[in-house]
């Protein structure tokens, strides 16, 4: 990694932040954005502290001009591009029949969008380094979730937009990562939109006992260097995806009585506590 040039959107909490890391503590120079500037700015002094090259830039990846400047200031500065993580994103939480379609069309707009405005204006340069493109999907990317149905959907599009670009680019040299990550202690739970596009405010899930955005970001970074095509995290993430695969019907209703668990889930409980 050393004096590469990694650019991670999304990277001012979670599993982003961790990646910064991650990767600048191997010599990479790191690129983050974000929306909010003074959290950005925080992991920015946190980076340097560090001793990591760091360039922050204010971005909202569903503005495409936003992500057009992204890339034209990394390459101003850094004058290449190796590693491109499409790590930026939001979740929701409503069952459909109370939820207004424009949150469903804002996390596709950040998720899905944003992966592919960053990946299109990143190419050229991830072309000429033979680097990187890596897209942060999830567990429900493979197996849709309930009271989730928009999350599903945006990552469900990032996993069939980036597997369709992985074999695009199957003798040009580019690498393309699709991780999965199961369950992982961030902020995603709280800043979740409820039916109406408001931030949640508090997770429904014991953080605690779920993956470390660190560890999570450590897997991630050895499947870059390994340049593998697919990473599945946790072992009920990789559970579900192939319960999902071979039984799915069964899956339906194992994914229906674990949801069904959370607290406050809208579900109809027709499991014991
Ligand atoms: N944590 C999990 O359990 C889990 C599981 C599977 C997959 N993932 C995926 O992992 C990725 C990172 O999530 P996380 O868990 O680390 O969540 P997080 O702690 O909420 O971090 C999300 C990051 O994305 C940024 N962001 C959100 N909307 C943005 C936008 N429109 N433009 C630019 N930046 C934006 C946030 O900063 P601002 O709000 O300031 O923009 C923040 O830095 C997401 O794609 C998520 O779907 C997470």
């Amino acid at each position: 990694m050393k004096d590469k040039v990694v650019l991670i959107t999304g990277a001012s909490s979670g599993i982003g932040r961790a990646l910064a890391f991650a990767f600048g503590q191997e010599g990479a120079h790191i690129v983050i954005c974000a929306r909010k500037a003074d959290t950005l700015q925080a992991v920015h002094a946190e980076l340097t502290q560090a001793g990591i090259t760091v360039l922050s830039l204010t971005a909202d990846v569903s503005v495409e001009a936003d992500v057009k400047q992204v890339i034209e200031q990394t390459i101003a500065r850094f004058d290449r591009l190796d590693i491109l993580i499409n790590n930026a994103g939001i979740s929701m939480r409503s069952m459909l029949i109370d939820t207004d379609p424009a949150v469903i069309q804002r996390v596709m707009d950040i998720n899905f969008m944003g992966t592919v405005y960053a990946t299109r204006y990143a190419l050229p340069y991830i072309q000429q380094t033979k680097g990187s493109i890596v897209g942060i999907s999830s567990i429900a990317g493979y197996r849709g979730l309930p009271v989730r149905s928009g999350y599903s959907a945006s990552k469900f599009a990032m996993n069939g937009f980036l597997e369709a670009v992985r074999t695009e680019l199957l003798h040009t040299g580019v690498h393309v990562l699709t991780a999965c990550p199961g369950f992982t202690a961030s902020n995603i739970r709280v800043a979740a939109l409820d039916a109406h596009g408001q931030a949640k405010g508090e997770t429904m899930r014991d953080e605690s006992s779920m993956m470390s955005a660190e560890e999570c970001a450590g897997h991630i970074l050895r499947a870059v260097k390994n340049r593998k095509r697919e990473l599945i995290l946790t072992t009920q993430g990789k559970l579900t995806v192939f319960i999902n695969k071979w039984l799915p019907a069964l899956a339906d209703k194992l994914v229906y009585n674990a949801l069904a668990k959370e607290k406050d889930s809208p579900l109809k409980k027709r499991v014991k506590e």
